[in-house]
């Protein structure tokens, strides 16, 4: 390390960055182009151009796979490099095409609609409500459900495994070693429970010529022949985290967002092609993968600096979201910010391969919401963001008609 290089240490477990990160990303953003922290013995990059540009250099930037491979109990999409990566992606990908978004488009209107009818008639009978556990959370599970082809009885356990899983990436931002060790025991068993899971999907499913769920898919292609059992059931488990867990923060964003903008909220209602760009204004403002990590193969500079082979560097997503370089007045929410691109799914090789499904489910809600909850507020202004900082979303949104 040079003695140029600017330091500072952040605790990515202190419940005040959890709460509310971005004063603490914008010190890292002006602190210079990559922050050395020993607290994570990583190196930060916080500005948008930094980060994209890292997140392109898939040669040099790989996956941390010791992390991915220790949440998902085996190598997944997100901890390979090329040309393996490609492979098993190609079997995902199926299943997040246009022509089957189009396809998913009603089923997710109506489950949306269902349940926004019943909370809407509790509403004006004077109850509070928390829209996580109620709409939110179980939106995000059954459409989920629905793409991987599990039933929906199923939903509640794999969203409890999913969320004790969390506590696998929680632990690498915890610098107490006891509790780092016991989040680790924790996300572990709860891998352990959902690869069973997966597994046990995948043995009903062989042999399935017919079925054009995710499974079905999976079992179908030739490219599973060459994955172990235990990749196979670690590939499911990942589609099962994340997928649900960014989805329900953004959904939960929708609500906060429309319940600090009413004024917005009303022109939104007014002009409906405005929600697709206020989706992406939200998806910005309150980025869900608040961050990633890469670690350095071979020799790279950022910003001018040379990192040695085996550095971690942290990808502050939310940071470059807020960079002023790219957007004007960036801690502002304006539904209205004419869209442009933002790094919330990422960039470069490993996109989100759900993007497409995440903003069509935010862009239904918003719809569904202005229809049938038009005048709702909070109930309680205080939102808890809870941990990990890197799947950060509201855990209660708790609102009044
Ligand atoms: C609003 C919702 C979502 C957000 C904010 C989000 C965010 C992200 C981000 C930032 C990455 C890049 C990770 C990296 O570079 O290492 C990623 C990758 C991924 N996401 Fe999402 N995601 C969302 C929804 C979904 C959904 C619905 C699914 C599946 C049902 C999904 C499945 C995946 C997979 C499989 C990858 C790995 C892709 C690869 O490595 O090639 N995500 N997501």
């Amino acid at each position: 390390m040079t003695t140029t290089v600017p330091s500072l240490a952040v605790n990515f477990a202190d419940p005040d960055i959890l709460q509310d990160p971005y004063p603490v990303f914008d010190a890292i953003r002006e602190a210079g182009p990559v922050v050395y922290n020993p607290t994570a013995n990583s190196w930060m990059v916080a500005s948008y151009d930094g980060v994209r540009s890292v997140l392109f250099d898939d040669e040099h930037f790989v996956p941390e796979s010791d992390k991915w491979e220790t949440l998902y109990g085996g190598s997944v999409v997100e901890s390979l490099q090329e040309p393996r990566h490609g492979e098993i992606r190609s079997i995902l990908a199926p299943m997040f095409r246009a022509g089957y978004l189009r396809e998913m488009r009603p089923v997710i209107t109506d489950l949306i609609s269902g349940r926004l009818d019943c909370i809407a008639a509790r509403l004006r009978s004077g109850e509070t409500i928390d829209i996580v556990p109620e709409l939110t959370r179980a939106v995000a599970g059954r459409v989920l459900a629905h793409v991987i082809g599990v039933g929906e009885e199923d939903v509640p356990r794999f969203l409890a495994w999913a969320k004790d899983m969390g506590a696998t990436l929680e632990s690498y931002d915890e610098p107490d070693p006891a509790r780092s060790a016991k989040l680790r025991r924790i996300g572990t068993e709860a891998t352990k429970l959902t690869c069973a899971f997966a597994g046990e999907q995948l043995a009903r499913r062989r042999g399935d010529t017919e079925a054009r769920d995710l499974v079905a898919q999976f079992v179908r292609s030739p490219v599973t022949e060459t994955m172990s059992e235990q990749d196979q059931q670690a590939t499911i488990a990942q589609v099962i985290v994340a997928g649900h867990d960014n989805i329900t923060h953004t959904l939960g964003h929708v609500f906060v967002a429309l319940a600090l903008r009413p004024d917005q909220r009303r022109l939104l209602d007014a002009d409906r092609d405005l929600i697709p760009g206020a989706v992406e204004e939200i998806l910005r403002w309150r980025t869900s993968a608040t961050g990633d990590t890469r670690v350095l193969q071979g020799s790279a500079t950022i910003g001018g600096v040379e990192l040695e082979e085996g550095s971690r560097v942290m990808l502050l997503l939310g940071a470059a979201n807020r960079d002023p370089e790219r957007w004007e007045n960036p801690g502002q929410l304006d539904l209205l910010r004419p869209a442009q691109p933002h790094l919330t799914f990422g960039s470069g090789v490993h996109t989100c391969i759900g993007a497409g499904l995440g903003r069509l489910e935010a862009r239904l809600m918003m719809s569904e919401v202005l229809d049938r909850l038009p005048e709702f507020t909070f109930a309680d202004p205080r939102i808890d963001y809870g941990a990990p900082l890197f799947m950060r979303g509201p855990r209660a949104i708790r609102i009044r008609a």
